[in-house]
């Protein structure tokens, strides 16, 4: 079986298999095949795969002929696809709900497609969930980008020059990033209070020493596979109005709060950052569905007319590349070790990973939340 990993695109510092699992890999029988400089962005250089047992592509058709797999963090460029053979499986974050344009083009192109964003959240599969590895990580780079934007210290500090506060942080949606968030702050010495419209975090958020804000929206908004279910525009507004006071006493706020296939809610309305103090930071991990903040401008960093810096930079775990790669590495070989039978990869539609993964196979959209995104019953057109 012979595993292709890519040189992702510019935007792209992560690399989908660190040179540890491709020594996995290879001691098991698999080839692996790097594209040139693969993993430089990462700190992973071409002499450690080659020592890991794979050999080095030069360019895009090499790296992929006669290959089974072509294993990336994003979505696969053209000059992959169309080189790859026939009835090969393309694996990434494929980010295919809200875009079904992507989907019906992959489709097209023949490919089987397996994504990293629809492994299912079911304990059997946490081990796998590059979501919550890569989210994690988001977290935890959100309130460094905050603490280096916050003209304050994020720690109480009695000096001889006198005492200061700590700094105020407060986290919107307390799933992966939101926790993670919680503690990278409360290690920084913030006191640090949270929000999530479901309400089984509320004890995640106290165990790591912030307040959990408490709103009474008339719904616990807990859906499927753990995820929040959308709210009515009137929960919304209600539940904005609740939080005004609390973003306003707040030094730093970190945003996290998501839906799945939905653009993200707005929960800090342009009123609510007039009511911010000059010098407070926002940081809007939601930024790329679409922003919890009106004004979050995705992939910049904006300062309002009253002194706020709204941080919208996308991709935060790709700015941890090294430990990024290293996580998702993990997430993939695992699910890989799931699929390999007697050194191929086999697909059975009855396992609930498998099925909930594979998004197109051999052309045809089978992926059941993105058919049912699509409003269409079936296949490549
Ligand atoms: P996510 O990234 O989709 O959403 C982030 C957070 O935003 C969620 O906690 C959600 O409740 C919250 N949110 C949505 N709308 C909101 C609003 N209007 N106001 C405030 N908060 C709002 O979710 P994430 O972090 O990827 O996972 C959510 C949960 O899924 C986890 O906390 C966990 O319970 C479960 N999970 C289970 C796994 C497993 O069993 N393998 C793996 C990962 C997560």
């Amino acid at each position: 079986m012979i595993v292709a990993l890519p040189r992702e695109g510019p935007s792209e510092a992560r690399v989908a298999l660190v040179p540890e699992t491709v020594s996995r890999l290879t001691k098991s029988g698999v080839t692996v095949r790097v594209e040139r400089d693969a993993g430089v962005r990462s700190s992973f250089g071409d002499r450690m795969y080659e020592d890991a047992g794979a050999t080095i592509a030069s360019d895009p058709a090499t790296l992929v002929r006669d290959a089974d797999i072509l294993l990336g963090v994003g979505r696969p460029g053209d000059a992959y696809l169309q080189a790859l053979p026939k009835g090969a499986i393309v694996l990434g974050f494929l980010a295919p709900l809200g875009d079904a344009e992507y989907v019906r083009t992959l489709a097209r192109s023949g490919v089987t497609a397996l994504s990293m964003d629809a492994i299912p959240r079911i304990t059997r599969a946490q081990s796998m969930d590059a979501l919550s590895s890569q989210s994690n990580i988001a977290g935890y780079k959100a309130v460094l980008l905050a603490a280096a934007a916050l003209p304050k210290f994020f720690p109480m500090l009695t000096t001889a020059a006198g005492t200061i506060p700590p700094a105020k942080v407060l986290v919107l949606g307390a799933g992966v990033a939101g926790l993670q968030a919680i503690a990278t702050a409360r290690r920084l010495g913030a006191v640090v209070s949270a929000y999530d419209t479901r309400a089984v975090v509320k004890e995640q958020v106290q165990s790591l020493g912030a307040t959990f804000l408490e709103f009474d929206l008339g719904v616990d908004a807990e859906g499927a596979g753990g995820y929040a279910k959308e709210l009515t525009p009137e929960q919304l507004a209600k539940q904005r109005q609740y939080m005004i006071d609390a973003i306003g006493a707040s030094d730093v706020v970190i945003t996290t709060a998501l839906v799945p296939g939905r653009r993200a809610p707005i929960l800090i309305t342009k009123d609510a950052v007039a009511a911010m103090r000059r010098g407070a930071v926002i940081v809007d991990l939601a930024a790329e569905a679409g922003g919890n903040c009106e004004l979050t401008q995705p992939g910049e960093t904006v300062v309002t007319d009253n002194g706020v810096t709204i941080i919208g930079t996308t991709n935060l775990a790709g700015s941890v590349p090294q430990h990024a790669s290293q996580l998702y590495s993990r997430n993939v070989h695992t699910l890989l070790q799931h699929l390999i039978k007697d050194n191929a990869i086999v697909l059975d539609f009855n396992d609930e990973i498998t099925k909930g993964t594979t998004l197109i196979h051999e052309g045809n959209i089978v992926h059941e939340p993105t058919l049912a995104a699509l409003g269409t019953a079936g296949a490549a057109s």
